[in-house]
């Protein structure tokens, strides 16, 4: 048996819901270390507590560092890292101006490994250990984000997306062929070491009717599966789907009738909702997931975070790279809050971390395994340097609580603030 290792910090875990009702704050827990054997968390507390647990492991002093669990980025599209931050456009000329190009390349086996590689390596970097991704309408684009992550020994999910009207030649499958291609993937790949498959339907304009009722059929015979798609993401959109599905209630209404709603759904974006959305999404427990740098770099708009928590909904929280204009989980909470603010209603610092880490694991439905510290849980951690740059530093010093020491982080700092990231239990970055 390995002798593992001790962290010792300031230890984040959460012992509830910071969106309960009451105090946040009162929803975390501090304690000054945590140790790990074998690729799991044996338990924190005390660093006596912990030696007395572990007595041969080394122990590494991360001083007044926050050790908390891996970020979890709960809707992204590794098949974007190259174009990120692509100037000018909204969501569907966007896609056709810099995304559908790009997608184009994954054809080639040897360009997605490139960059599944290059992805993984940096969203590491900034201390992100699982994703949750949409690859490309190409199998050997999920083949290879599957080899990358495997290689890593991290946990992810990800799914063939699924595309058979509006996108152009070449990047268009047929409802057969996204059938038997997902599940052959799903046979090659789902729970495979700590991998798992997403059936992937890119959104409901570019699919048709039979190739959404052909999905829902692959759903309904392997139910164990996540489903991840995109819902009312923008105005212009939203009208589109209403064009091209006459007789829908309404967008979700699009997914619904074939199946395509259901307690492992992800729904990416979900801003502009009705009242009946609202009540489905609700009823069947389904995940929204909320992408705030995407939805202001896009102009999609402002997601009613403090509603939909207060109805019930359950909620992860992404950076819908590339649409999103950041890798960094650091900056999704910051643009989180910025958007809490314009509604008047601004998250705590609790609530974002929370966010970043159980709620998104939790719309994964992987929070039995990752997402916070405590026993028995996967080693993914994460630790934040609070004094990463001198702005954040000279800020973080006058902090009369570790939340207001936090929370500069939180709004200014990026990968320099990631000063060491495990992912089960083994060293990624760090020195
Ligand atoms: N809707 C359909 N596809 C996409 C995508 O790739 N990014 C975003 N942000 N929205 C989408
Ligand atoms: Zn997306």
């Amino acid at each position: 048996m390995a002798t593992g290792f001790i962290l010792k910090g300031q230890v984040l875990s959460f012992t509830g819901s910071p969106f309960g009702g009451g105090q946040p704050e009162d929803a975390a827990r501090l304690q000054e270390a945590v140790a790990v054997q074998d690729g799991l968390i044996a338990g924190a507390g005390t660093l006596a507590e912990m030696q007395a647990r572990l007595p041969e492991a080394e122990v590494r002093d991360h001083g007044q560092s926050l050790i908390l669990a891996g970020f979890v980025d709960a809707h992204v599209h590794y098949p974007q890292t190259a174009i990120i931050a692509s100037w000018g456009k909204r969501l569907i000329d966007w896609l056709n101006s810099y995304t559908f190009p790009e997608e184009m390349r994954f054809s080639n086996r040897g360009y997605a490994d490139e960059i599944a590689g290059r992805y993984l390596d940096l969203t590491a970097a900034h201390g992100t250990t699982t994703v949750c991704s949409y690859c490309t309408i190409h199998p050997e684009s999920a083949d290879a984000f599957f080899a990358a992550a495997q290689a890593r020994g991290q946990r992810v999910a990800a799914g063939k997306t699924c595309m058979d009207r509006n996108a152009p030649e070449g990047l268009r499958d047929t409802a057969q062929s996204a059938y038997d291609d997902s599940e052959a993937l799903i046979e090659r790949w789902h729970r495979v070491d700590r991998l798992e498959y997403a059936i992937t339907p890119r959104f409901s304009p570019t699919s048709t009717p039979e190739q959404l009722e052909a999905i829902g059929a692959l759903w309904a015979k392997h139910p164990e599966c996540l489903m991840q798609t995109h819902l009312s993401e923008q105005t212009d959109e939203i009208a589109w789907v209403r064009e091209l599905f006459p007789q829908a209630r309404d967008y979700l209404d699009t997914y619904e009738e074939f199946g395509l709603l259901g307690a492992k759904g992800l729904y990416g974006h979900a801003i502009h909702l009705e009242e009946r959305e609202r009540h489905r999404l609700r009823e069947y427990g389904a995940a929204l997931i909320h992408c705030p740098t995407s939805n202001t770099f896009i102009g999609s708009g402002l997601f009613d975070m403090a509603g939909l928590m207060a109805e019930g909904q359950r909620i992860g929280l992404a950076t819908d790279t590339g649409g999103g204009s950041s890798f960094s989980m650091l900056r999704t909470m910051a643009a989180a809050y910025e958007i809490g603010q314009l509604r008047g209603t601004p998250l705590h610092a609790a609530q974002l971390l929370w966010l970043a880490t159980q709620g998104s694991a939790a719309a994964l439905r992987m929070d039995g395994k990752i997402g916070n510290i405590s026993e028995g849980k996967e080693a993914d951690l994460v630790v934040l340097d609070l004094a990463s740059t001198p702005a954040i530093a000279q800020r973080a010093e006058r902090a009369e609580d570790l939340w207001e020491a936090v929370f500069p982080t939180i709004m200014m700092g990026d990968d320099r603030a990631v000063a060491e990231v495990w992912i089960g239990g083994r060293r990624v970055t760090g020195g």
